[in-house]
C-alpha cells in the first residue's frame, strides 16, 4: 500500500487527512484591498500560519506542509524578497518557542542554503529545538520547487547507479520517493489553495499524485479554523479511488 493509500485517519467520524498541504495565496491582494504595503499582507499571513498550526493540531492532523517561499519567489522585487526573508528569519528566531508549546516539530524542505549560511544555521537550530515534539509535524517549504526536487532526486539516483550501488532495473517509485526531501513523510492526501487561484504552482508535484484538491476563495491572511474545518469536511465527502473502480 502506498503512502497515499494509507491516507485518511479516522477519529470518531468522517476521515481527516493524514497530511495536509497548503498553498498560502493572497497576501498581496489582502494588503492591496486595505491600501496597505504588501509586507503587511505577508505579516498577516504569518499570523494565519500560527492559527493554522494550532487549528490543524486541534483537528488531529499529524502532518502539515506549508508553501511559504517558492524557488520562483526570488524573482519578486528586491524589497519584497527582503521583507519575506526578513519575516521568515523573525519567525525562526522568535516563534520557535510557540511551536514547542504547541507540540509541533518543524522541518524545512527546499533549498535552505539559498537564504545564506546564517539563516540555514537558524533553520537547523529550530529543527533541533522542535525535534522531540510529536503532536503535529509542520513542514515549511522554503525556496522550494517541485521540479527541482525531482531533478535533485534523479541526480542522487544517477550517482548511485554510477557508483555501482544501484541497478537501473531496481529503480521503482519507492526508490524515487526515498530520494525526495519528503522521504519518510506520508504523501499529502489533501491540498488546499487559498485566494481562488486553481493551480499547483510547482508544489509537491511528485507527492500530490493522489491528493484531493480544495480551492477556497478566502485570501490567506483571512484563513481561519472554520475554513480549515470546511476543507476537511469536503475531503471527508470525497470518494477516493486511486484509479481503481469501486463496487
Ligand atoms: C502568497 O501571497 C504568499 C507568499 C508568497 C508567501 C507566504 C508567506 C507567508 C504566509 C508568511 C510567512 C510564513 C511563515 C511560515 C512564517 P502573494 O504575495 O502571492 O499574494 P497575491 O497573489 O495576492 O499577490
Amino acid at each position: 500500500m502506498s503512502a497515499a493509500q494509507q491516507a485518511a485517519v479516522t477519529a470518531d467520524g468522517p476521515p481527516i487527512p493524514l497530511h495536509l498541504a497548503i498553498i498560502m495565496d493572497g497576501n498581496g491582494r489582502w494588503a492591496a484591498a486595505r491600501g496597505l504595503p504588501r509586507a503587511l499582507g505577508h505579516k498577516a499571513g504569518a499570523e494565519a500560519v500560527k492559527r493554522t498550526v494550532e487549528a490543524a493540531g486541534e483537528l488531529g492532523i499529524p502532518w502539515l506542509t506549508l508553501f511559504a517561499f517558492s524557488s520562483e519567489n526570488w524573482r519578486r522585487p528586491p524589497d519584497e524578497v527582503r521583507d519575506l526573508t526578513g519575516l521568515l528569519r523573525h519567525y525562526l528566531r522568535h516563534e520557535v518557542q510557540t511551536l514547542v508549546e504547541r507540540g509541533a516539530r518543524l522541518r524545512i524542505i527546499g533549498d535552505r542554503h539559498a537564504f545564506g549560511a546564517e539563516t540555514a544555521a537558524e533553520i537547523l537550530r529550530a529543527e533541533d529545538l522542535t525535534a522531540g515534539n510529536t503532536r503535529i509535524n509542520v513542514n515549511v517549504a522554503l525556496s522550494y520547487g517541485g521540479r527541482a526536487e525531482i531533478a535533485e532526486a534523479a541526480r542522487a539516483i544517477a550517482r548511485r547507479v554510477a557508483e555501482g550501488t544501484l541497478s537501473p532495473d531496481a529503480i521503482d517509485e519507492t526508490t524515487v520517493a526515498r530520494h525526495m526531501q519528503t522521504a519518510g513523510i506520508p504523501d499529502p492526501d489533501l491540498l488546499i489553495r487559498t485566494s481562488g487561484e486553481q493551480r499547483i504552482s510547482n508544489f509537491l508535484l511528485w507527492q500530490c499524485a493522489y491528493a484531493e484538491l480544495v480551492f477556497q476563495d478566502v485570501l490567506w491572511p483571512d484563513f481561519t479554523a472554520e475554513h480549515l474545518a470546511a476543507a476537511v469536511a469536503e475531503f471527508g465527502r470525497r470518494e477516493r479511488r486511486y484509479g481503481a473502480r469501486v463496487g
